[in-house]
């Protein structure tokens, strides 16, 4: 089954080498000519380390990377079985980008998001067909990372949810099936999570290199709050909790904070542009306090 994928960021790109080392062609489709570039590129050289460290044999990382092509054009989508969406975290773009995909898949083709926070019945509805459209979320990085939620939408037909989980499942993923509720289960529970640690540094208790310390070194967690909000990207982050805050009609325990605010109209997304609430800018990873 050939796959679409629509975005060519983070997520899109991370996705494209899940599915293509799995064996199914893709057509990775983006907007930006600099992001198929980048993405193309990413995944050439994440397949050849995994060759060079010999967990994945060369001969297949070459075929996997050959399987991937780009393309900036949505008529690429003509053939395909499965599009998956990944662009960014706003309704009315995602809805007018299925509304096009539309006019141009088979009525076969399943439609999917990796929305981190939108209700899957809203991208849905813009839909000729709903029925055949899913929630797939996937975390980043996407080819490391086990978990994948798959979510249904009030709309989509009975049946499609196992298919999907079947088909998640072939290309080596743990998927999970949970309702279309904001935030779905990682991302309501991160929610209060990253605002406490926010909290902390706002009133003073410890700066963020002290806080993420304790956090992995002391709590287990591989990442720290403030490591991890800034390899996924303020951008990103700071539109999930606006849209959880807002889907949870308000309720307080989902508040965005100012200063998450400040980092995204500043354009300090994290790792991607160099500062968030680490500077990255000479090359540096996490600090240690
Ligand atoms: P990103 O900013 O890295 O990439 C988005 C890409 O979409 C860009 O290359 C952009 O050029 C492209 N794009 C934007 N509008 C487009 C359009 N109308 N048509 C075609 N391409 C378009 O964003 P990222 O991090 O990959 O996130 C994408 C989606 O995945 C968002 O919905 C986000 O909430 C979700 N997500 C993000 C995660 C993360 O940790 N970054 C984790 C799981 C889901």
């Amino acid at each position: 089954m050939t796959i679409g994928i629509i975005g060519s960021g983070a997520m899109g790109a991370g996705i494209a080498q899940v599915v293509a080392q799995a064996g199914h062609p893709v057509f990775l489709f983006d907007l930006n000519a600099a992001a198929l570039q980048r993405a193309t590129v990413g995944i050439g050289t994440n397949l050849r380390k995994l060759a060079e460290k010999g967990k994945l044999d060369s001969a297949d990382a070459e075929a996997a990377i050959a399987r991937v092509r780009t393309c900036s054009e949505l008529q690429c989508f003509a053939a395909c079985g499965l599009v998956i969406e990944a662009i960014v975290e706003e309704l009315g773009v995602k809805q007018a980008v299925f509304r096009d995909v539309e006019a141009v898949v088979p009525a076969s083709c399943v439609l999917a998001t990796n929305t981190s926070s939108l209700s899957i019945a809203s991208i849905a509805a813009a839909c000729q067909r709903p029925e055949r459209f899913i929630g797939i979320h996937f975390f980043n990085p996407a080819p490391l990372m086990q978990l994948v939620e798959v979510i249904p939408a009030v709309q989509t037909r009975a049946g499609l949810a196992d298919e999907t989980k079947a088909l998640v499942q072939s290309w080596g993923k743990l998927p999970v099936v949970c309702k279309d509720t904001p935030g779905f289960i990682v991302n309501r529970i991160a929610r209060p999570y990253y605002g406490e640690a926010i909290r902390l540094l706002e009133e003073g208790v410890a700066d963020a290199a002290t806080i993420d310390w304790a956090l992995t070194e002391l709590g287990g967690f591989r990442m720290g709050p403030f490591a991890l909000m800034d390899f996924i990207g303020h951008d990103v982050n700071y539109r999930v909790t606006e849209s959880v805050f807002t889907a949870f009609f308000f309720d307080p325990r989902f508040k965005p904070s100012f200063t998450q605010k400040r980092l995204f109209e500043a354009g300090y997304y994290g790792r991607k542009s160099g500062r968030g609430f680490y500077d990255y800018r000479d090359g540096a990873t996490t600090p240690e306090p």
